[in-house]
């Protein structure tokens, strides 16, 4: 809480190319529900560099992001959209957080668990405190909801702990955040393997719809698509492949499962990938041509950044500095 507004807390990586998963699970709900919070969205760079970037290159994704951000219709001067890496509060709320976590904690994440397995060369220790800095931007802003997707649900129960933690030794110092998770469009599958989630670093580009896709590109990748060969559209266990379809589809069109069933009672794969595709597209092509208008105007994008940094700014130094003052750091001589 801040006074007497809740507070939305959530980010987005400006790694590889995102996906209609970090669309579908985290933006889309963000925009459904930003007007009812005092909101932060950051294009959280910081996270970035666990695996190794090329700079010119996360300069650009990391623009073209927050873009996104705006485009997908997050209003920027009602939503503070910004850079963690423009607000140092990220890293220095992450260093004391970092004192009041456990290895044993950050050892059972299983995103680290894969990440390192990817980056076997490459297992910094930032990418084992992620979690950490993660838990920082969160509590940064006292934060009450977080909406993400399913996969990072661990990250906001090891948030919860730590702040819990550090309460019951300083008192009621951060607001125990809860998540968010849309109805639907929480877990959207690989197209090529049902059973993975829809991944930006997935090194099959017909396994992810990217959302920069071109209507022919996605209506191919969704023909492509592996299901079954049961020959049923209906919502179920058995039929993964279907089921991510289905879910697709709802999260596109605002239809319920059973109005799906009933649609293509009897009708075919074809048939029915092809709409998915087709809803995919026009769910997309107004997003595509806002992020070109806008991307088109510098200034604007630029007076956008800074403005919301200092916002950013303002409220997270109002956090830093009471925790400073809890952990027994001297206090500023004004
Ligand atoms: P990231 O950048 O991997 O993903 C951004 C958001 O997209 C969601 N998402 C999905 N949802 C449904 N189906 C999928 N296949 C799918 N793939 C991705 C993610 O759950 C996420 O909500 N660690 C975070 C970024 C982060 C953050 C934060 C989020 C850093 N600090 C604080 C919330 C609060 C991440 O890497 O998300």
């Amino acid at each position: 809480m801040i006074g007497d507004r809740k507070v939305l807390f959530s980010g987005m990586q400006a790694t590889g190319n995102l996906t209609l998963g970090n669309y579908l699970g985290a933006l889309k709900n963000w925009v459904n529900i930003a007007d009812e919070y005092l909101t932060f969205f950051s294009v959280v760079d910081l996270h970035s560099i666990t695996v190794r970037q090329d700079p010119a290159e996360l300069r650009k994704r990391a623009r073209a992001l927050l873009t996104l951000y705006i485009a997908a219709g997050l209003d920027p001067e009602k939503n503070c959209i910004y850079y963690q890496s423009h607000v140092s509060g990220h890293a220095e709320l992450a260093w004391i957080l970092n004192c009041f976590t456990y290895m044993g904690e950050l050892n059972r994440m299983t995103q680290f668990k894969d990440k390192a397995a990817k980056h076997a060369d490459n297992i910094n220790a930032g990418l084992f405190t992620y979690p950490v800095l993660m838990a920082a931007d969160i509590l940064l802003y006292q934060a009450d909801v977080v909406p993400v997707g399913n996969d990072q649900m661990q990250h906001l129960e090891i948030t919860r702990d730590i702040a819990q933690r550090f309460n019951a030794i300083y008192g009621d110092v951060f607001t125990i955040p809860e998540v968010y998770l849309g109805k639907v469009g929480a877990r959207i599958m690989s197209l090529q393997d049902p059973e993975k989630k829809m991944s930006k670093s997935d090194e099959n580009p017909n396994a992810s719809i990217y959302l920069m896709d071109d209507t022919d590109t996605i209506i191919r990748k969704f023909k492509r698509a592996v299901t079954d060969s049961e020959a049923q559209i209906v919502y179920r266990e058995e039929q993964p492949g279907i089921r991510n379809l289905i879910d697709i589809y709802v999260a596109c069109t605002k239809k319920s499962v059973e109005e799906v069933e009933r649609e293509f009672d009897g009708k075919g794969y074809g048939e029915f990938k092809l709409a998915v595709g087709e809803a995919v597209a026009t769910e997309l092509r107004p997003l595509q041509e806002r992020v070109a208008q806008l991307s088109k105007d510098k200034a604007y994008l630029d007076g956008i950044i800074k403005n919301n940094a200092e916002k950013a700014e303002y409220y997270a130094t109002k956090t830093l500095r009471k925790v400073q003052k809890k952990v027994g750091f001297p206090e500023r001589v004004r």
